[in-house]
């Protein structure tokens, strides 16, 4: 009988974070400063504690976690790998689909993988108070949990659309002791400008961003400091203990690398923490496809250019080097509330120009109806963004079929759905639609990186 939950002993979770940083065969070009130099380590301290700043920066290939982080983490890691059986049978493909489960964490997505020890490391280095933002409200629950389970202070601006359309994400996050306001929020000067030209905007990552980075910054006592939940290079560091577990445990089955590796993509920080470890052997000779996967509404690896842009509307944050629809892009209200970002994490953007990743997009609609076969199949309700990741993987394995090939697919599921049911209940009710990017929008936003420097 196929396996169908094969868990890794306590005792073999990893004790050591991957860098992809380390093993590229171009280095990946630096954040850059207002002039237009590269930032230094020192500029960045304001926003960020030191010990943090230092894994953004390094080179070294393998970062220890300290044991009292992997104590937090034991609460749900190792996360299981699970394979979907019922699922392949459904499809009647001969592909074999394992996938690891990072629902099964307490605030239910990957995002506690990065947000414990960010707030570990905030609180070693003296800091009381972390502001942050939140999309879909995964990455807002999961800093406010970290922050209870470390004793710190959590404020958190979540994207109005996110706010108004789930309502239980503030709930979990109030549970946890931390504060969510809507963004655009009155606040903040950024807030208070973007209220002032959009009154009814549905908000943006990168607006919300402004706000908590304002937030931090601006608190005279020194001891507060800004979380970002995706796109950077430690968020994506901390998130390779998926990729790490799983090739431990397809090892244990019997199972070589996969075939195809497969992740939704807001910032990139599920899908890097799932592939890079992969990404590696592929540096090293083995094949394998790698497909980040984003939405339609916003498609920023597919179609955004690779250069220079700031990770917020306010231009706030350094200048990095992404994929990019510009700062100033506010994408429609789809569901996937933490696929609406207008940038794509660098080292993943770099992974794509080096020729390692295969990005794709989908259409909200065929997510919904993937999620429904998922829900109907393996039985779990995913996240909408999740739902991104299984468009493309019931696509690989029908093409499997076709081709009569036994391919090994590995994706990641980075969460439930089950504060997200509003999205569900409209897209049974037929009232959703998609919204692929007009051409003549992508180009009009795309005016915001007119005098940024060039790669
Ligand atoms: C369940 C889930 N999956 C994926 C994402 C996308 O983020 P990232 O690309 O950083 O993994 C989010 C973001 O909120 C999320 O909540």
């Amino acid at each position: 009988m196929d396996l169908k939950k094969i868990y890794l002993s306590e005792n073999d979770i990893p004790r050591q974070w991957y860098n992809l940083a380390a093993d590229f065969k171009n280095p990946p070009p630096p954040p850059l400063g207002p002039d237009g130099k590269p930032v230094s380590p020192d500029m960045l301290a304001p926003v960020f504690p030191m010990n943090l700043i230092e894994q953004e920066v390094s080179q070294k290939r393998w970062i220890d976690i300290p044991e009292e982080i992997i104590e937090i983490l034991y609460r749900w890691r190792p996360a299981p790998l699970r394979r979907a059986v019922y699922l392949e049978n459904f499809l009647k493909t001969p592909a074999k689909i394992y996938y690891k489960d990072e629902s099964t964490s307490p605030p239910g997505s990957h995002k506690p993988n990065t947000a414990v020890p960010q707030a570990w490391y905030n609180k070693q280095f003296g800091i009381k108070n972390l502001t942050t933002e939140t999309g879909a409200g995964q990455w807002g629950s999961a800093i406010a949990f970290a922050c209870k389970l470390v004793g710190l202070n959590c404020k958190v601006f979540m994207v109005r659309i996110s706010f108004d359309q789930k309502p239980m994400r503030k709930a979990m996050m109030k549970v946890w002791g931390a504060e969510c306001i809507p963004s655009p929020s009155k606040e903040t000067n950024a807030g208070r400008e973007v209220l002032k030209k959009m009154p009814d905007t549905p908000g943006s990552l990168g607006i919300a961003i402004s706000e908590a980075i304002e937030a931090a910054v601006t608190d005279k006592s020194g001891q507060t400091r800004y979380s970002l939940g995706s796109v950077l290079n430690h968020v994506l560091l901390h998130q390779t203990i998926i990729g790490l577990e799983a090739k431990k445990q397809l090892k244990s089955v019997g199972e070589k690398l996969p075939d195809i590796v497969i992740g939704c993509a807001g910032g990139g920080s599920n899908f890097a923490g799932l592939s890079f470890p992969f990404v590696n052997d592929k540096i090293n000779g083995a094949k394998m496809t790698i497909i980040p996967v984003e939405p339609k509404a916003c498609p920023t690896m597919t179609r955004g250019p690779l250069t220079y842009d700031f990770g917020d509307i306010a231009c706030m944050t350094p200048l990095i080097a992404m994929h990019t629809l510009g700062h100033s892009f506010v994408p429609k209200p789809i569901h996937a509330g933490g696929l609406r970002y207008h940038g794509m994490a660098p080292l993943v953007s770099h992974a794509i120009k080096e020729g390692l990743l295969e990005p794709r997009a989908y259409d909200q609609l065929q997510c919904y109806e993937s999620a429904l076969i998922w829900a109907g199949t393996e039985g779990a309700i995913c996240a909408p963004e999740t739902s991104h990741a299984i468009a493309c993987v019931i696509e690989e394995a029908k093409k499997a079929k076709e081709e009569g090939k036994e391919k090994v697919i590995l994706f990641n599921y980075s969460g439930h759905g089950l504060m997200d049911l509003t999205g569900y209940e409209k897209y049974l009710a037929g009232e959703l639609k998609d919204y692929p990017l007009p051409e003549k929008e992508l180009q009009e936003s795309l005016k915001s990186l007119k005098d940024l420097p060039k790669l």
